[in-house]
C-alpha cells in the first residue's frame, strides 16, 4: 500500500492534526471503530485533544473501541502502563462504554497474558487467522522509540520474525516484560498510523521509511493505508511531495 506522509509544523499541531483527522474517520465510519493505541509520551496530547470536550462531543464514542498495540507488563495503576495514561489523558473524560475498553491483562505471568489478550483480539475479530483482506483495526496508532522500534518490537528481537501468534511477551529486552502485538496484527489495520516526533529521531525515521530491516518500524507493513504523521523537526523540514 502506498504510504502518505504529512508533516506538521511542531508536536502540538501534529497533534491536533492526528486528533482531527481522528475525527474524521470515525465520523466517516458505520459500526464498530476499533483503535489500537500507542504508548510513550508522543500520544498523550493526542489523547487530551480527543478528550476535550468541544471535539470529544463530535466522536460518537458508543461506536469507538480501544485496544493496545503493547503494554508494559505492570499493574494498570502502575505510572508505566500505556493503559493508565490513556486513562488519565482520555478515557476518564469521555462517554466511551466500559466493555469497549480492551487492556491488555498485566495479571499472572506476561505468557498468559499475551495469550488471553490474544483471545481478547481473536473473539473481536471473529475469526482464528488473520485475513488481510479484512482488517481487524480502523486504525493502527503506532509510536517509533529512538532506536526505531515499535510497539515493544525491539531492534533484533526474536518478536520480529513471529507470523503465527497474534500476542507475544517480551522478556529481558526492557526492565519490565512487555506485551505486543505481533507484525502481522499490527498490519492488519484499514490505517497503520505512525505518529513521530522530534528530532532525536530524524536518523531512525528516515530508515525507517526507506523499509531498513534493521529498523522495527521498517518491517511494519499495512493491509491497508500506510500513513506517517510527522512534525517538521524529525521529517528535518522537508516536506514530502
Ligand atoms: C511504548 C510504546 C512505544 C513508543 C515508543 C516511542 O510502550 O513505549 O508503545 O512503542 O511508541 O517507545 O515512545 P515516545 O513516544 O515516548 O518517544
Amino acid at each position: 500500500s502506498a504510504a502518505v506522509t504529512s508533516v506538521l509544523p511542531d508536536r502540538e499541531t501534529l497533534a491536533t492534526h492526528v486528533a482531527e483527522w481522528l475525527v474524521d474517520e470515525i465520523a466517516r465510519s458505520t459500526g464498530p471503530f476499533s483503535i489500537a493505541l500507542s504508548g510513550g509520551s508522543t500520544p498523550r496530547p493526542l489523547f487530551e485533544r480527543l478528550a476535550e470536550p468541544a471535539r470529544a462531543a463530535r466522536i460518537d464514542w458508543s461506536r469507538v473501541h480501544l485496544f493496545w498495540g503493547d503494554e508494559r507488563f505492570v499493574p494498570h495503576d502502575h505510572p508505566d502502563s500505556n493503559y493508565l495514561m490513556a486513562r488519565r489523558a482520555m478515557i476518564d473524560h469521555v462517554p466511551i462504554p466500559p466493555g469497549n475498553v480492551h487492556p491488555v491483562p498485566t495479571h499472572g505471568s506476561p505468557e498468559e497474558a499475551a495469550r488471553d489478550y490474544a483471545r481478547t483480539l481473536r473473539d473481536f475479530y471473529q475469526g482464528e487467522r488473520i485475513n488481510p483482506t479484512a482488517p481487524l483495526f480502523n486504525v493502527n496508532l503506532l509510536g517509533m522509540g529512538g532506536d526505531g522500534h515499535t510497539a515493544s518490537l525491539f531492534p533484533g528481537s526474536l518478536a520480529l520474525s513471529e507470523r503465527d501468534d497474534w500476542v507475544v511477551a517480551v522478556i529481558g529486552e526492557k526492565p519490565e516484560p512487555r506485551i505486543t502485538l505481533t507484525l502481522p496484527v499490527l498490519a492488519s489495520a484499514a490505517s497503520v498510523v505512525f505518529m513521530v516526533e522530534g528530532a532525536s529521531k530524524q536518523e531512525p525515521l528516515a530508515r525507517a521509511r526507506a523499509g531498513d530491516p534493521s529498523v522495527p518500524a521498517g518491517l511494519v507493513w499495512s493491509d491497508g493505508q500506510l500513513i506517517w504523521f510527522l512534525d517538521e523537526a524529525v521529517a528535518g523540514g522537508k516536506i514530502d511531495p
